[in-house]
């Protein structure tokens, strides 16, 4: 299986912080936000790791991360020059994914479960994480029926259906290339994750797996501070990178 780690974007939200560097590249306690992210792939042995950027901050990343071999992976760099989507990661990893199933996740986003086992216990179609949050309008939302299957999922919903929120963690059979290929830009312009969702839900091929522990989109001031009391609290000794 392969790894994306998609952390472009332009970060607007945390300025003046970001005015000179990456969203993803600011410090959570005593490691720099992609770390808690990378840490999440490499603990489930993914080793070819592609890093999705921003044009403007290639070279930060580049100086920081390098080649990989520290970390024991080989890291592949893409440019996104404008962020059009979470789906589009699959189009600009097109030749990196080759034939194999791909695993991606955000450069924001912080884990505190060790997700190993349910990544490495993947078999095809998709696979998502979903953690009960108070604020689920923010993100996509699943809708579960009686039985706890999945029956919908909408993105940032005015009403959710319910409170899970789709996190950013996403696994997908080799199929996502072409389903990102086909996916039309939303009316934010941008081409959805959620649609790429909906795309295996509809064949009856999206699993959803629960999230335990705690997860931080570390994108707004007040996550960004959860984020670095999380890490000094819980993860600064499990991390293995
Ligand atoms: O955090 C989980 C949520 O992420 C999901 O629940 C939503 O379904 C999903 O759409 C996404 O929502 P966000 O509103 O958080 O997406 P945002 O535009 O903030 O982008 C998430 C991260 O990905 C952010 O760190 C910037 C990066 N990004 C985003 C886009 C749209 C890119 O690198 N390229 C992009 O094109």
């Amino acid at each position: 299986m392969r790894g994306i780690i998609l952390s472009g974007g332009s970060g607007t939200r945390l300025a003046p912080l970001t005015t000179i560097t990456s969203k993803q590249l600011l410090p959570v306690y005593n490691r720099p936000m992609i770390y808690y992210p990378l840490n999440t792939l490499i603990a489930a042995g993914i080793k070819e790791i592609l890093i999705i950027v921003a044009p403007e901050r290639a070279g930060d990343y580049l100086n920081l991360l390098g080649s990989g071999k520290k970390f024991g992976c080989k890291f592949t760099y893409e440019i996104q020059d404008k962020p059009a989507g979470l789906s589009e990661a699959f189009i600009i990893g097109e030749n990196f994914i080759d034939e194999e199933d791909v695993i991606m996740i955000l450069g924001d986003n912080i884990f505190e479960d060790d997700l190993s086992a349910e990544i490495k216990n993947f078999k095809s179609g998709g696979k998502i994480f979903a953690k009960q949050v108070p604020d689920p309008e923010r993100f996509g939302v699943v809708e579960f029926d009686a039985n706890k299957k999945a029956i919908s999922i909408e993105e940032k919903p005015a009403k959710p259906k319910s409170n899970y929120c789709v996190t950013g963690l996403y696994i997908y059979d080799n199929r996502i290339v072409e389903v990102a290929k086909s996916l039309k830009p939303s009316r934010r312009g941008e081409i959805e994750i959620t649609d790429a969702n909906n795309w295996y839900l509809q064949k009856g091929e999206l699993q959803v797996a629960m999230v335990n522990g705690e997860w931080i989109d570390a994108g707004t001031f007040d996550s960004l501070l959860k984020a670095q009391n999380l890490a000094k609290e819980k993860l600064a000794d499990k991390l293995i990178i």
